[in-house]
């Protein structure tokens, strides 16, 4: 059973959808955890539900594409609870995923606003981690990366390339602090049934489960309990990887679904 007693973690993104789990699943292995968000009302909400189950979190007012907000967030965890063990990164402008088309279309605005938040946003994070991490002899970074940031898309072109960033971000401190104890991976969800996923109309969300190998496409708690031992010392093994979550959306020849169809049709 992963074990985080005695560990102070951040968490962006976390009033709702997969913040919000990974924030709960982090208090229940006994993490300290400080939800931050944009959104402070939603973060305040999750934080008195991990409360009144027996945890112990914060919520604190951060937009990630402030850099003094995000050093801020950081630095209130070390004041509160003492040290810094692990950083989620996880918010994104799901909002402007939705306005975000093929590149000919593609406004400028959209480009920048989804970099500053899903790319530079992560990056801040950790530049103002590390230094906190060191401190207590290292920690664990986990970027929320996406498979869009694999797969040639017809739309969410600037979301696609900010999701690539933040994997190459995550080989980069990896790299650069792994020998002083700091982990980072990224984990790569596919379609994840939160509030932003559900929003999709409801013939694309079929479209995804035919071309999933499961049955069914994933729920924030299954990127929170990669998350939750990915910030553990079971992964202690692992790090600068991207590791997909997507029921093997993106690891399979795509004319799988047809072929089998094909093979139907031929024995009928
Ligand atoms: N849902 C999916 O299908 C899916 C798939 C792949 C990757 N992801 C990634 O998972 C992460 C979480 O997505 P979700 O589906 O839970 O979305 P969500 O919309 O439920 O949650 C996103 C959270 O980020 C917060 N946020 C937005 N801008 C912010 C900012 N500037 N500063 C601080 N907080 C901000 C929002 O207030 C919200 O609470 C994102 O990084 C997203 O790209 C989601």
């Amino acid at each position: 059973m992963i074990d985080l007693s005695g560990r102070v973690a951040v968490v962006t993104g976390a009033a709702s959808g997969i913040g919000a789990a990974s924030a709960a699943t982090l208090a229940a292995q006994g993490a300290k955890v400080v939800l931050a968000d944009i959104n402070v009302d939603g973060a305040t909400e999750q934080a008195e539900k991990i409360a009144a189950g027996g945890g112990t979190a914060l919520a604190v007012e951060t937009d990630v594409r402030v850099e003094e907000q995000v050093a801020r967030v950081l630095a209130r965890a070390v004041e509160v609870y003492g040290r810094l063990d692990v950083l989620h990164n996880n918010a994104a402008a799901m909002d402007l995923a939705g306005v975000d088309p093929g590149i000919t279309e593609l406004d400028l605005k959209v480009w920048e606003g989804t970099l500053a938040t899903n790319a530079r946003g992560p990056l801040l994070g950790c530049k103002h981690a590390v230094p906190l991490m060191l401190r207590s002899g290292g920690g664990s970074i986990i970027n929320t990366s996406s498979i869009s940031s694999q797969v040639g898309e017809l739309t969410m072109t600037a979301y696609g390339a900010a999701k690539a960033a933040l994997s190459q971000i995550t080989r980069a401190v990896a790299a650069q602090w792994g020998k002083q104890g700091i982990r980072c991976n990224a984990v790569a969800p596919g379609l994840v049934l939160s509030p932003s996923g559900l929003g999709l109309p409801r013939e694309i969300i079929d479209l995804y489960i035919r071309h999933s190998l499961t049955p069914y496409v994933g729920e924030p708690q299954d990127i929170a309990n990669l998350v939750a031992f990915l910030a553990s010392d079971d992964a202690r093994y692992i790090t600068a990887q991207t590791i997909n979550i997507d029921g093997g959306l993106v690891a399979h020849n795509p004319i799988q679904v047809e072929l089998v169809e094909l093979a139907q049709a031929q024995q009928a």
